[in-house]
């Protein structure tokens, strides 16, 4: 069985990213920003932060953190994502979810700017998405997408079964799996026999959010699985995801592992996410000019 291992290919990603990086900075002297937006002290969505912003900093992106009192107004907040979408330094723009109680994701979902979206989970950059004119895609269904390309797993004419539905996660997967000429089959808690689907499926994507819901039983031979389930610490050790994917060895042609199949490529993708979006703005500059 093929490891679809993605912490190596981020390592190769952020190597290339590391370069256009560089180029942009030599060709409009300054550096892409991402800023990131955390409000309250929610200990996971810290260290999440943190990692993000380190790797930022290894491939030469600019990042800033604003951090926001738990008690911060939706008014306040507002103001803040105001204030980037207009700052012209400013080229991506993430708001750590979960948002303490009392602050509402979609109304950040409809006020940050397709533009600064480096997550990709705004309404605008999703309706962007759905009309086959993408600006920025959701990072992890993108981060997938590069993984199966990385390993060269063929998608078009394919099966695909993707497992949850979910705004930022199943129903994107599903999309881009669907633009990749697979043909996909969209599954979710309230689909009968779920098994009935994936034993059909040559790829199969799971982000159920259902600790080893899937084992052997639920694939076909030579199936490829991908799985994006996290359970656990966050921190590596313990960490678990939807697939029993101990069971698959001899059994599928390639899965993931968690932690160290989706995940890093996510964090791989936010990258480029944000210098696409710098490269976008420099490009609306010079045509401004
Ligand atoms: N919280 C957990 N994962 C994510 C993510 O990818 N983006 C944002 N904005 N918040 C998160």
């Amino acid at each position: 069985m093929i490891i679809l291992d993605g912490k190596l290919v981020s390592v190769t990603r952020r190597e290339q990213l590391k370069l256009r990086v560089k180029k942009f900075i030599e060709s409009y002297r300054r550096s892409p920003q991402l800023v990131v937006v955390i409000v309250g002290e929610n200990s996971a969505s810290q260290i999440y932060v943190r990692n993000k912003i380190i790797a930022c900093e290894a491939v030469g992106i600019k990042s800033t953190k604003i951090e926001l009192p738990a008690t911060c107004q939706q008014h306040e907040l507002n103001v803040v994502i105001d204030r980037l979408n207009l700052d012209q330094e400013v080229d991506g723009v993430l708001v750590q979810l979960p948002l303490p109680k009392g602050l509402n994701e979609n109304e950040i979902n409809t006020r940050l700017s397709p533009y600064k979206d480096a997550d990709g989970f705004t309404f605008n950059s999703l309706g962007h998405l759905w009309a086959g004119q993408p600006i920025i895609k959701p990072c992890t269904p993108q981060g997938v997408m590069n993984l199966l390309e990385h390993f060269k797993i063929p998608v078009a004419g394919k099966h695909a079964v993707v497992v949850g539905r979910s705004t930022i996660v199943g129903k994107p997967m599903a999309h881009l799996l669907t633009m990749a000429d697979a043909t996909v089959t969209l599954c979710h808690s309230k689909t009968p026999h779920l098994r009935e689907h994936t034993l059909r499926a040559d790829i199969v994507v799971v982000a159920a959010g259902q600790k080893h819901l899937l084992g052997k039983d639920d694939f076909k031979k030579g199936a490829v699985v991908v799985d994006v389930g996290m359970h656990g610490s966050g921190q590596g050790k313990g960490v678990t995801g939807d697939v029993r994917v101990h069971e698959l060895q001899d059994w599928a042609y390639a899965a993931t592992p968690v932690p160290g199949g989706v995940g890093p490529m996510t964090i791989a993708t936010l990258l480029e996410n944000t210098l696409i979006l710098a490269e976008i703005s420099q490009q609306k500059k010079q045509q401004k000019k």
